[in-house]
């Protein structure tokens, strides 16, 4: 059911002449507005790609996030020492920057070999995701996780696969594995000729026309030679070998036919190839790109309100957001807390007052921020699809939270991931007991560690979570720095987290088998943690009517 809080008022349309009114300007904005994240494993290119992006949008923000392969970049607080050290970026953040009118958003996912829940998160606040594929390795580790979650979301994936200077692998195998491995059907929208020193560049399917590659060295930085048009396939023998020009045809055969439709529903990924490094390929991709992905489109409401979720259309006129990532102490000497909304519908303006659904009371926000690295800019206005910070003096935004003009409803709740690593903390010093508290609640809300507790919901030994194991190094780091708080970590050999549906389980029962452990996670959800997979399959098997989920959906905390 599409909401239609359309307060669009007359009097706005009618204010004065000449002047268009809300409902218009809205409408333009979300229809040029694309929000999207890439997704990949390390090294396979992606902070290159960005780099590449940025140039051709002359990127009006730069977010910190394309991280200083010089490490020169100044830090914004102490713990991203530890970025420095291992020249990795932990943080994720967001550029904006515009291209032929389209106002691009790219929300940066860290890359690097342990990733935070926080990586996940951002991907609920993205309308489409490229996945960035290395063209010798395939799909990868980190990228089918992360596949996992915008499937789970069903948006649209783009992929580009990169490197095309370097001996890859078939380009058709590449296709299978990506269908076979993911799950989805893939459309080349351009046929790599040749690859690593015998790359000559791509074919573009549609049009039926040739893009020469030439490094960056030999090219200005558009990098784009004209292309040559050619007619039938055949008359490329010239510049096709003999097996690409078959798997050409064997694609225009057998191959799915591309569909806009299938292509929005997140089930057929168009595929693009090039090499970013040469800046060869990136251009036309981000030009098919901002044509098939999609703007802003309805979000659901939870439905612990209503019977029937509701779509809040990007339309409507009333201001809403909703809050999928959070971030203390960016800036050590102000100690401060920034929590990242993303803009669902209507125009946000600074200094607006809008209703705080979960504490139901009115909030303004009299200072958003884009943050950029050490540079903060104070947003004025902002449109659907934009990401604003908000700073959160009082420490009552969560994550999952939604802002609405007027209120009356919620956003369907931002997932927690079911980590993968598993770790008890001890105290050093018994007297900050307090502090230690307070500084694990912080963090797990900011989705660096969960914690689980105990069923009697003491505070009694603690068991934290993590998606990656570098986040207990963060969590050690950042409660010394900015709790005082030593604490020892040891890691402990779980290997999977489920959350339980189901009334009366058997918890004895179930911690009596392969040492199982039952805790409940900060809802007070029963979670068990694992030593094994077999261990996991074993408690499915004996439990039935029970289900064993991977992410439960955040429910409402008071
Ligand atoms: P990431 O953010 O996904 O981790 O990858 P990043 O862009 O840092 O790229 C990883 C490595 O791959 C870099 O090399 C980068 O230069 C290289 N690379 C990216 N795109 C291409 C490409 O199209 N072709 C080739 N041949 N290489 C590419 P590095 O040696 O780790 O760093 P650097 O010294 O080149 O900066």
């Amino acid at each position: 059911m599409a909401e239609s809080n359309d307060s669009s008022s007359t009097a706005e349309t009618q204010k004065s002449f000449g002047e268009p009114g809300l409902s218009t300007v809205l409408a333009r904005e979300v229809a040029r507005r694309r929000t999207f994240a890439i997704i990949s494993h390390p090294d396979a290119g992606k902070t290159t790609l960005t780099e590449k992006l940025l140039l051709y949008g002359g990127a009006i923000h730069l977010a910190g996030a394309v991280k200083s392969k010089t490490k020169t970049k100044a830090t914004t607080s102490d713990w991203m020492e530890i970025e420095k050290q291992r020249g990795i970026s932990v943080t994720s953040s967001v550029l904006q920057f515009e291209y032929k009118g389209y106002c691009i958003n790219l929300l940066d996912t860290p890359g690097h070999k342990d990733f935070s829940e926080d990586t996940y998160r951002t991907l609920t606040a993205a309308d489409a995701a490229v996945m960035l594929i290395d063209a010798a390795k395939g799909v990868e580790a980190q990228t089918r996780k992360l596949f996992e979650v915008c499937r789970m979301r069903g948006i649209p994936i783009f992929t580009f696969v990169n490197k095309l200077d370097r001996p890859g692998r078939d380009p058709i195998e590449l296709l299978d594995e990506i269908e076979k491995v993911l799950g989805i059907r893939s459309c080349p929208m351009t046929w790599p000729i040749g690859t690593g020193d015998r790359f000559k560049g791509v074919y573009d399917r549609e049009k039926k026309e040739i893009l020469f590659f030439q490094t960056e060295g030999q090219a200005n930085v558009s990098g784009r030679l004209k292309p040559k048009k050619v007619g039938q396939l055949q008359e490329l023998g010239s510049e096709f070998d003999e097996e690409t020009l078959q798997s050409v045809e064997l694609v225009e055969l057998a191959g799915d036919p591309f569909d806009h439709e299938r292509v929005l529903r997140g089930e057929l990924t168009p595929v693009f190839f090039g090499s970013a490094m040469n800046n060869f390929g990136v251009e036309h991709f981000l030009e098919r790109f901002i044509e098939l992905a999609p703007p802003p489109v309805g979000r659901k409401t939870s439905d612990s309100h209503l019977a029937e979720k509701k779509l809040i259309e990007p339309t409507s006129t009333k201001f809403s957001a909703f809050f999928f990532k959070i971030q203390a102490n960016m800036d050590p000497s102000h100690r401060d807390r920034v929590a990242f909304m993303r803009v669902c519908s209507g125009k946000f303006t600074r200094g607006m007052t809008v209703k705080h659904v979960r504490l139901g009371k009115d909030v303004k926000l009299a200072m958003p921020v884009n943050f950029f690295g050490q540079e903060r800019t104070v947003i004025e206005e902002a449109w659907p699809g934009d990401i604003v910070g908000v700073l959160d003096t009082s420490g009552d935004l969560r994550i999952g939270d939604t802002l609405a003009q007027g209120g009356g409803f919620e956003f369907e709740g931002v997932p927690q991931f079911s980590p993968e690593h598993f770790a008890s903390v001890t105290i050093l010093d018994p007297m900050k007991r307090k502090q230690l508290q307070k500084g694990l609640d912080q963090l797990s809300e900011e989705g660096v560690i969960q914690v689980y507790r105990q069923r009697d919901l003491s505070d009694k030994d603690p068991v934290l979570g993590a998606v990656g194991a570098l986040q207990f190094e963060v969590l050690k780091h950042r409660l010394l720095s900015e709790y005082s708080v030593n604490v020892n970590i040891e890691k402990l050999s779980y290997t999977c987290a489920r959350w339980v549906e189901g009334e009366n389980f058997d918890v004895d029962g179930c911690e009596r088998r392969e040492g199982n452990r039952c805790l409940v996670d900060r809802d007070a959800n029963l979670v068990v943690l694992f030593k094994s997979d077999w261990a996991l399959r074993w408690a499915e098997d004996n439990h039935k009517g029970f289900r064993f989920l991977k992410t439960p959906l955040a429910r409402r905390r008071n």
